[in-house]
This record gives C-alpha cells, sequence and structure tokens, in this order.
C-alpha cells in the first residue's frame, strides 16, 4: 500500500501550491524538498529577494534623485549595503516560515532531502549523509524547476563572475558591474545596482532589451534605463570572460565580427535559465524529456507515465512563479476529476524596473506576423494628473483590439505601477470585453489607471478625453 496519494518534488511556487490544492482535495499529500527552507528558487533566490533589493534600491534611488523635487531634504544620505542585503535575508526568511506554517496548517507532510525515482510509485529521498528512506505514492508531481543557464566558454567562479544567486547576496555593491544578457535578470538587478551609484553595462546578443515583450516596451524601457545612466551593447555576442585578481575581463563582438573588451569587478551571467532534472532518477520511471530537456507533458500536464505529472519552470512554457502556480492547482484539480483551464496566452509578464513594465496577451510584433487586423491606443502617463503629482510621468498603456470587433487582444504597459496595473488588462481579456467596455467603465480619479480607459477610448474610437 501507498504512503500516500500524492508526493509533490519540490517546494517552489508550483510545487508548494500543487501540494496545499491537493490536500484541500482531501488527498494524503507529502512534498519533498532538498533544501531545508521552502519556497524554491522563486523565494529563496528569484521573485522575493530580487523584490527586496529593487524596492530597498529604489528608496534610495528616490532620495538621492527625487525628494528633493518634493522639498525633502536628504543630506548625509549614505547606503549601509550590509543592512539592505540582511534586510533581504529577513524578508526571505519570512516567507519561508509562511510556507511552512502553510504546509502544517494543510496537513501535509514535509521531506527534507533530495527525491529520486526507484520505479514509477516510488521515490528514495537522501535524508542526510548516505541515509535513504523510501516513499510509495500512487501520484506524483514533479515541481523541480529551473537552474541558471551556463555559457560553455565562461567558468562561473561565484566570487566575481556570478549568476543572479551570488548577485542577491554579494558582500559589496560592485563598482562596474557587466552583465551578459539584457533580459529581465539584466535589466532588473542591473536597476538595483546602478542605483546605488555601480556603473553597469549590459551585453546582449539581440538588438534589442526584454526581447518578449512588445517592441514599445522594450525601446521605452531602454530609454529610461539609459536616462537613468546604465549602458547598452547591443547586438554584441560575449565570447568569454576571465578573472584576474579583483577583476573580470569580458570579450564581446559585433555583427561585423568587431571585438572589444570591458574591464570590470563583477560580471552577472543572465542569460536565461534551463530546467532542472539532475539527480531525479527519471529514467527509473521511464518519464520522457522533450529535445529542449524539458519533461514533456500532455495537456492535462501529465507525463507519458500515467501518474506522474509536471509543472512550473521544468516543464515548457513562461518561467514564471504565477504560472507555475497555476499549474499546481490545475494538476491537483485534474487528479481530483474536475475540469480546470489556463489561458497560457493571458498570463502576464512583468519585469520590476522604474518604472515597471507589464505585458498580457498579444504584442504588436505577434499581430503583425500572423497579419491580424487591429487597431492600437495608446495613452501617456504624462498626461494624467495622478502621474503629474507623483512625478513619475515616463511611460504609456497601449490597447491593442481587434479591428472589426474592438475585442482587446494585448496590453501593454510602461510606467508607474504597471505590474498592478496590468490585472486590468486580463479580468478584461479573460472576460472577452471590448476596448469600449473598459472605456465605459468608470475609473476612480486620480489614478493611473485613468491612462488605461484613455487608451481603450483611443483604441475604439480615437477620442481621448483628457489629450
Ligand atoms: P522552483 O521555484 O525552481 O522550485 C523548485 C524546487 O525543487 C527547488 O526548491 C529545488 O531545490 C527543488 N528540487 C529540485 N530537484 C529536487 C529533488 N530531486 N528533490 C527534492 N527537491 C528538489 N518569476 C515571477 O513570476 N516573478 C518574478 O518577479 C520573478 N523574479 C525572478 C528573479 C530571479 C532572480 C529569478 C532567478 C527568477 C525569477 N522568477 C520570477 C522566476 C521564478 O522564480 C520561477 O519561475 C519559479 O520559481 C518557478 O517555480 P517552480 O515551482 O517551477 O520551481
Ligand atoms: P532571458 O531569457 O529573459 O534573457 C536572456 C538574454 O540573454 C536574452 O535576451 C539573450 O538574447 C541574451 N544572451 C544569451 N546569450 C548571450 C550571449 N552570449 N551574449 C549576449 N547576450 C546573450 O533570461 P534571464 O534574464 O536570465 O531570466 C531567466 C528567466 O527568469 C526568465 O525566463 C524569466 O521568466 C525569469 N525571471 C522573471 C522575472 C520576472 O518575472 N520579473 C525576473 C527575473 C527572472
Amino acid at each position: 500500500m501507498s504512503n500516500y496519494n500524492v508526493v509533490v518534488i519540490g517546494s517552489g511556487p508550483g510545487g508548494y501550491i500543487a501540494a496545499i490544492r491537493c490536500a484541500q482535495l482531501g488527498f494524503k499529500t507529502a512534498i519533498v524538498e532538498k533544501y531545508d527552507v521552502l519556497g524554491g528558487t522563486c523565494t529563496n533566490v528569484g521573485c522575493i529577494p530580487s523584490k527586496a533589493l529593487l524596492d530597498s534600491s529604489e528608496h534610495y534611488h528616490n532620495a538621492e534623485k527625487a525628494f528633493a523635487e518634493h522639498g525633502i531634504n536628504t543630506t548625509g544620505l549614505s547606503i549601509d549595503f550590509k543592512k539592505m542585503i540582511d534586510r533581504r535575508g529577513n524578508v526571505v526568511k519570512q516567507n519561508n516560515e509562511g510556507i511552512a506554517y502553510l504546509m502544517k496548517k494543510n496537513k501535509i507532510d514535509v521531506i527534507t532531502g533530495t527525491a529520486s525515482f526507484v520505479t514509477k510509485n516510488k521515490i528514495s529521498v537522501a535524508v542526510g549523509k548516505g541515509e535513504k528512506t523510501e516513499i510509495e505514492s500512487d501520484k506524483f508531481i514533479i515541481a523541480t524547476g529551473s537552474k541558471p543557464t551556463k555559457l560553455p566558454f565562461i567558468e562561473i567562479d561565484k566570487k566575481r563572475i556570478i549568476t543572479s544567486t551570488e548577485a542577491l547576496v554579494l558582500n559589496e555593491a560592485p563598482k562596474h558591474l557587466i552583465i551578459i544578457g539584457g533580459g529581465v535578470i539584466g535589466v532588473e538587478l542591473g536597476s538595483v545596482y546602478q542605483r546605488l551609484g555601480a556603473k553597469v553595462t549590459v551585453i546582449e546578443f539581440l538588438d534589442k532589451i526584454v526581447a518578449t515583450m512588445d517592441e514599445d516596451i522594450s525601446r521605452e524601457m531602454l530609454r529610461f534605463l539609459r536616462k537613468d545612466g546604465m549602458e547598452f551593447l547591443l547586438s554584441h555576442k560575449v565570447t568569454g570572460a576571465v578573472v584576474n585578481g579583483n577583476e573580470v575581463t569580458v570579450s564581446a563582438e559585433n555583427k561585423n565580427g568587431e571585438k572589444i573588451e570591458i574591464k570590470g569587478d563583477y560580471c552577472l551571467v543572465a542569460v536565461g535559465r534551463a530546467p532542472y532534472t539532475t539527480g531525479l532518477g527519471l529514467e527509473n520511471a521511464g518519464v520522457k524529456l522533450d529535445e529542449k530537456g524539458r519533461i514533456e507533458v500532455d495537456g492535462n500536464l501529465q507525463t507519458n507515465v500515467p501518474g506522474i505529472y509536471a509543472i512550473g519552470d521544468v516543464i515548457k512554457g513562461a518561467m514564471l512563479a504565477h504560472k507555475a502556480e497555476e499549474e499546481g492547482a490545475f494538476v491537483a484539480e485534474t487528479m481530483a476529476g474536475q475540469k480546470p483551464h489556463i489561458h497560457y496566452n493571458m498570463i502576464p509578464g512583468v519585469a520590476y524596473t522604474w518604472p515597471e513594465a507589464a505585458s498580457v496577451g498579444a504584442n504588436e510584433q505577434d499581430l503583425k506576423k500572423n497579419g491580424v487586423a487591429y487597431k492600437s491606443g495608446k495613452f501617456p502617463f504624462r498626461a494624467l494628473g495622478r502621474a503629474r503629482a507623483s512625478g513619475d510621468l515616463d511611460g504609456f498603456v497601449k490597447v491593442l483590439a481587434a479591428k472589426d470587433t474592438d475585442e482587446i487582444l494585448g496590453v501593454h504597459i510602461v510606467g508607474a505601477r504597471a505590474a498592478d496595473l496590468i490585472i486590468e488588462g486580463v479580468v478584461a481579456m479573460e472576460y472577452r470585453a471590448s476596448a469600449e467596455d473598459i472605456s465605459r467603465m468608470s475609473h476612480p480619479h486620480p489614478t493611473y489607471t485613468e491612462a488605461f480607459k484613455e487608451a481603450c477610448l483611443i483604441a475604439t474610437d480615437n477620442r481621448a478625453l483628457n489629450m
């Protein structure tokens, strides 16, 4: 007889949410995590600590650059970097404890150790030096997440050449941080250290940054990050990085083969993340991977082995915490015989720069590529009373709607509080609202949400009220 109905492997946002939903649905559930803290990449070395540092550094940046305009004097301003990093640690710890409490509250057994399949119904968990325990379960959910991608020609020494994991716990703020990759990690962690006084140089292979977002957002973000002093070398492929004492030399070449060398004191490699299945013994259960090393799943997120499911970063799709969470709940409900559904097109993406950038649905380049007839409404924040009051004038809301039906197809926001504003786009799209539907709803004044209404008015009828 099995020990459990469901065993979840990995306690990131995918795994712990799956475990909670399984327990709520009456399954006897356990969660196995190889580290002695719960929460996975997101809580320990991802979303939460990066946002803690983004918030701390933004307070400093505003005190240094923006407070004077509001009549606030900050003479003698300085940074206690150790305290900032320690605060980050405390924020992480509170979240770890919160998840541990949720496991207890939902009567989920937490097993600390590395899980490896023995058969399709049994895992062995390495719980200490040489010690192993075997656990049987009717069903398994694999939620083992991802790890930073490495470039084969660069050795990450974790001291001077680092990944995002080390960049979140440095002992000192870099003087010159060279970042390989102008994706989300590059612009977020670049922002942290640029605000704290470092020179930041981002080297990006493509001719744009945050390439998965709408091109208007990518252009606007490049403009304001450059305005803040961040340097970007676009269309440059990094070819090497070597450490000499406290110095790192990064070499790159442009499309014409012209070579450059840049010297800094730290180099952050942020060129994507790869699914993590090392040591999981998938071959013992017969679970297949796809051509990119991700666990292959069907429409129910079940692997080729009945009863074994996989969710989150370890399968295809956006590597986002909320995507993993939705999949965790989806699998639990599917196992319980329910018929849940995930609209993958409506999973929003956010970059927590300042101003923030957020998107949901189709972007303009995709609509063009797919020959979809569309209309666009774009409203700048600088035309809003709320933005003038706070001084956050950069950015816009852009709404893309079907030319014939006016249905909203995509929403792209760059500007103050975009991360929170985007949910209006998600709700609108989930309910298949037209731009006119939204433009006829009362939006509180003065708020940033008015830019959403105005963008919808422009998309429907080109009749903004406040511009
Ligand atoms: P993970 O969170 O990676 O968790 C997997 C867990 O499985 C880990 O704890 C691991 O130790 C454990 N594990 C692996 N193998 C085994 C095994 N054999 N036995 C037992 N345990 C095992 N996403 C957002 O949506 N918003 C953000 O703001 C954001 N910021 C980020 C910032 C950074 C710097 C990084 C690196 C990522 C960020 N992400 C963000 C992405 C987000 O962290 C991931 O998408 C998310 O954590 C994926 O969740 P998961 O549950 O699939 O896996
Ligand atoms: P990414 O995929 O966003 O960006 C990597 C960038 O590196 C790409 O633009 C790529 O062109 C570039 N690159 C690759 N090889 C290169 C080379 N040799 N030289 C120069 N440039 C090169 O990956 P990133 O930033 O590492 O983030 C990983 C994942 O973490 C993302 O997929 C994202 O989903 C998640 N994440 C999410 C956050 C959020 O939701 N706010 C924040 C941080 C990470």
